[in-house]
Parts: structure tokens; sequence; C-alpha cells
């Protein structure tokens, strides 16, 4: 896959405003086949997909053409024409997780996804709630405010790191599991460590434990970055940012709710385009992203993303992920640098993590940057999480800058 770079700010410049309302049809989606254009300079590459990517340049271009096309006429049919284009979106990101499009709601991030489940299952005095503890506040506090709220209990359990098989962290899940467990949450992929959870084994294990227990599982490290089929998972819920690995627009997510549980969920908001009756609630899923106005532009350009990752396949993006993040690993290991995250091929994913003193962190992603020009992050250690737009020289010159400031790691 070529890697081409160019200037922000001339693809966005190119996107003329006086574009007719046929510029924006689906014509702009399923561009990028075999070249793929990012904005990023050499000297300011990102490494950082855990937190935040770049969007490709086209969907960068779609975003501004969409915003530039309500701007020039905010008419009923433009803002039809552009609203419609959130359906395409759902469908498509629909058919990429294995779900249907009744399935999937359009909201603003993971935590806001995360948020309608602790807060809208039905969870009473009494009941228990079964947390990893490596999940991310969202799907953390979040759960012990819920609990206050309703006189339930969270129960938190660990995975060591040194776990060496799927049947030992699905034996950890269970051990935690009571009678009285209602809901079991836990994240995909953690954001602190990288260990990417078997979450197949994990939920079919928990439903022969409890049947009725629902789980939810955080894909915000997941979703655009592995190859998913949430049928396949049998999860009751899922969430995820674009803004993350689906290298989509800012402030979008979704949130995956399995059929039977739809009416069984309260939604957090209810504004427009809910109707003005209680029983008014748009069909499926769409019920939890009722939430007033949108960046309608921003929620179009979540199709531009989609249509990039079917040309490339989700199982094609997990895969050269995949193949610079082992770059990355054996070129560190040779270096003789602990690790946070593992090594254990079952378990390792596109999240790289290795140890810093808490206080020198900062410092190590700061000189690395300056060194290589590599975006990374100061988070549990020094954190490279590498993405499709990042080349094998990006590794190489990642460690290389840990090599030079090697004397930061102790
Ligand atoms: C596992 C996990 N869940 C949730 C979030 C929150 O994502 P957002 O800020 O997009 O809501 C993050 C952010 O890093 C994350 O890593």
């Amino acid at each position: 896959m070529t890697v081409e770079r160019r200037d922000f700010l001339k693809v966005v410049g190119g996107a003329s405003i006086a574009s007719s309302l046929t510029t924006y049809s689906t014509a702009s989606l399923g561009t990028a086949t075999d070249s793929l254009a990012f904005g990023f300079t050499d000297e300011n590459v990102p490494m950082n997909a855990a937190n935040l990517c770049p969007m490709p340049s086209n969907v960068t271009a779609a975003h501004a053409r969409y915003a530039q096309a309500l701007d020039l006429s905010l008419s009923a049919d433009n803002r039809t024409t552009i609203v419609g284009f959130k359906e395409e979106a759902r469908s498509r990101v629909a058919a990429m997780l294995g779900s249907s499009s009744d399935e999937i709601a359009i909201v603003r991030n993971t935590s806001e996804a995360n948020n309608v489940i602790v807060q809208g299952i039905p969870l009473q005095a009494g009941d228990e709630v079964v947390l990893w503890d490596q999940n991310h506040p969202s799907n953390g506090v979040a759960w012990d405010v819920q609990a206050k709220r309703v006189g339930a209990t969270v129960r938190r359990f660990s995975v060591p790191r040194d776990t060496n098989s799927i049947d030992e962290v699905v034996d950890h899940f269970i051990a935690a599991v009571s009678d009285k467990t209602t809901a079991v949450s836990f994240t995909h992929i953690s954001n602190i460590t990288g260990f990417r959870t078997p979450a197949a084994e994990i939920c079919a294990a928990l439903r022969k434990r409890k049947a009725d227990v629902f789980i939810h599982i955080d894909g915000a490290q997941t979703w655009g970055a592995v190859d998913i089929d949430l049928g396949a998972i049998e999860v009751d819920s899922f969430s995820g940012s674009a803004h993350k690995w689906f290298m989509g627009p800012r402030e979008v997510g979704i949130l995956y709710v399995r059929k039977q549980h739809i009416d069984n969920i309260w939604p957090n908001i209810v504004s427009i385009p809910w109707g003005q009756m209680v029983d008014d609630a748009p069909a499926g899923a769409r019920k939890f992203d009722a939430l007033g106005q949108r960046d309608d532009a921003a929620v179009a350009a979540l199709g531009d993303a989609a249509a990039l990752h079917e040309a490339l396949t989700p199982a094609g993006i997990e895969a050269r992920s995949m193949m610079l993040a082992d770059r990355l690993r054996e070129s560190l290991q040779d270096l003789g640098v602990t690790f946070v995250s593992t090594s254990n091929p079952l378990f390792t994913s596109s999240v790289v993590i290795i140890s810093v003193p808490r206080e020198s962190a900062r410092e190590l992603t700061g000189k690395v940057y300056d060194d290589s020009g590599i975006i990374t992050a100061p988070t549990g250690g020094l954190r490279m999480s590498p993405h499709v737009y990042n080349t094998e020289d990006h590794i190489d010159r990642v460690v290389a800058a840990v090599k030079k400031f090697k004397n930061l790691l102790s």
C-alpha cells in the first residue's frame, strides 16, 4: 500500500464551495483502493491510534464538502440529503460488524455509548455488575456512579499479565461472576496494557454460567483496528469511536445493541428526531441517537470512512497494523526494554507499551517526537499504536529514538 502525504490545507482548500449537490453523492465513496492519502507531514507522524487518528484526506475533504454545502444552502432539501447520508453510514458500519442497521446507533463517542448502557439497562438494588479492572473510566467509574444511584454493587477482577492461555483468561471472568451478577462489562483491547481479550470465548462461557447476564464490550480499541463479527461474538452491546482506529470524523461514535435488548434499554437523551409521544421512538437502536442537532457533515463523513474500510477490508487493515506492531515489538525486544504490554501472541494487539518511570514518561514522549517526528503517548509508559498510515520506516525511527533515550527507561 502506498502512503502519500499531502498538505492538509491544500486538500481542504481544494474542495470547492461552489460544488453542486451532486458532488457529494456516493461517488465520493470507495475511492481508496490502492493509495491512501493523509495530511500529516514527515515531521509529525501519528503513532497514537489508541488515542486519536488522522482522517484520510478524502474523508477530510468529504467532511469539508458536506459542511460547505450546508453553509451554501440550509434548504430543507439540502439538509435532508446530507442527513440521509447518516442512514447510508449506518448500514455500511452495520454490515462490516456483522449486525443489522436497526442494531446500530450513531452517537458521539465511546464514552456516550458506554453510558447509554451503564445508565440504560434495568439495574436494580441488590444487582451486581462485574468489571475487568482495566476498563476505561466511561466503563468503570461510570458503573460505580450508577450502582450508587440504584443500590447495586460493583465487583472488579484482574487478569494477571502472565496468564498463558485463553482458558485461563476465561476462568478469571467466570470466577468473578455470582448468582447476583446482572451485567459483565469489559474492554475488547485494553488501552492501559494493549491486552486483547478473547471476546467470543468469554461471552460463550459467561452465557453458560448465567444465561441471562447482560454483556457489554467497549470496542474503542478494536472498531476499525480489528475484523469484528458481533454476531459471532454474541455480545449484547458494543461501543466505539470513529475518531480512533476507524480514522473517521471526530465526535462520532457507535453503539451496537442486540435486537432483543433494544426495547429494555432506556435512552440517556430524548430529543429530535424522537417525535412527540412516549412511544414515538425511531426504529431500533436509532432511539439512542435522538440527540438533537448534530454536526451533520461529520456524521455524513462516517460513510466515507466506512467506504475506506470496505476498500481496504477490515482483515487487511488488521493484518497491516499487526505486521507493524510485531516489527515494533521485535525491535524493542532486541533493545532489552521492559514491556507493559504482553508479548504472548494469543493476546497481543497493535497497542505496544514499554515501561517508563511515571516521572519520565512525558519527557521521553517529547524527546522521541523531537528526535524522530513520531507522535506517541505517555500512557502507562511509552505507548505506541501504529496503524495503516504508518510505515516500516516510522517503526524503525521510533525504535532508534527509544534507543537514543534509553537512559530515561529506568
Ligand atoms: C477503552 C476505551 N474506552 C473508551 C474511551 C473513550 O473514548 P472517547 O473519548 O472517544 O469517548 C477510550 C479512550 O481512549 C478508550 O481507550
